[in-house]
């Protein structure tokens, strides 16, 4: 098995100098006691080419939280993946549920960005999960099942990870019961061997939603869980490292 992945999200949050402090932080501690996974570190757009100064040689990867479907053009305000790899970063998070509230991104719109990101040449978290009226109508499965098709590209395995978050445990402090997360979980499995054959059957599918100190360890023992994808834990350096320290 490969070695579970950390991945946190920084979202809108880090200015320059305690973004650069926090991943400094980070940085030394990894030195002092490796964790037991592979870690990665999302910021704003603006701290990635910072971050992966700081990061240099640490073991530590740095991606960014989306990208534009093109390369380059007429797309005011956006960033594009190989811009984003000339940045330092090597993967991005994409269709994130705050993505898919705000701006509204598809399922489309979500494939086509996986697609840059593997031109690009960098890794992609594709993001899936259900709103808290989807389970309370028990319609969890199917929601993700159809996200998974709509926003999972040709050519996944291998450098893509699935990211499943239930969009009601995010920032909430809420987490599903361990049952849950690895029917979920075992559901996804399902879809991409169904789809990928036996590189399917490879893909990390990280779980996230108030991933802490105090559950890690019991989620990432969890069938089918390669990792996870921390949001506000990921912006204490003591916490994220805790978390990266239970990694199975
Ligand atoms: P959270 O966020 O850990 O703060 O719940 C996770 C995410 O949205 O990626």
């Amino acid at each position: 098995m490969p070695r579970q992945l950390i991945a946190g999200n920084w979202k809108m949050n880090g200015l320059t100098v305690p973004g650069a402090r926090l991943a400094g932080a980070i940085r030394e501690a990894v030195a002092a006691a490796p964790p037991p996974c592979d870690l990665l570190i999302c910021p704003p757009f603006t701290l990635v080419g910072t971050l992966a100064h700081v990061m240099l040689g640490s073991g530590v990867a740095v991606g960014a939280q989306d990208c534009h479907a093109k390369p380059a053009g007429a797309h005011t305000g956006d960033v594009s993946a190989p811009m984003l790899k000339d940045a330092g970063a090597t993967a991005v998070i994409l269709g994130h549920s705050e993505r898919r509230t705000e701006p509204g991104e598809r399922e489309a719109a979500v494939r086509a960005t996986a697609g840059a990101g593997r031109a690009a040449g960098l890794g992609r978290i594709v993001w899936v999960g259900e709103t808290l009226a989807e389970r309370e109508a028990g319609r969890q499965e199917a929601v993700v099942a159809a996200q998974l098709a709509g926003s999972v590209p040709e050519g996944f395995p291998g450098s893509g990870v699935v990211a499943y978050e239930p969009v009601w445990a995010i920032g909430t402090g809420r987490t599903p019961t361990e049952a849950d997360i690895a029917a979920m979980h075992a559901m996804i499995r399902r879809v991409l061997g169904e789809r990928f054959g036996a590189t399917g059957g490879r893909v990390p599918i990280l779980y996230g939603g108030s991933v802490k100190p105090s559950n890690a360890e019991t989620i990432l023992a969890l069938p089918e869980v390669g990792g996870a994808l921390v949001g506000g834990a990921s912006l204490v350096a003591e916490d994220f490292l805790a978390i990266a320290a239970a990694a199975a």
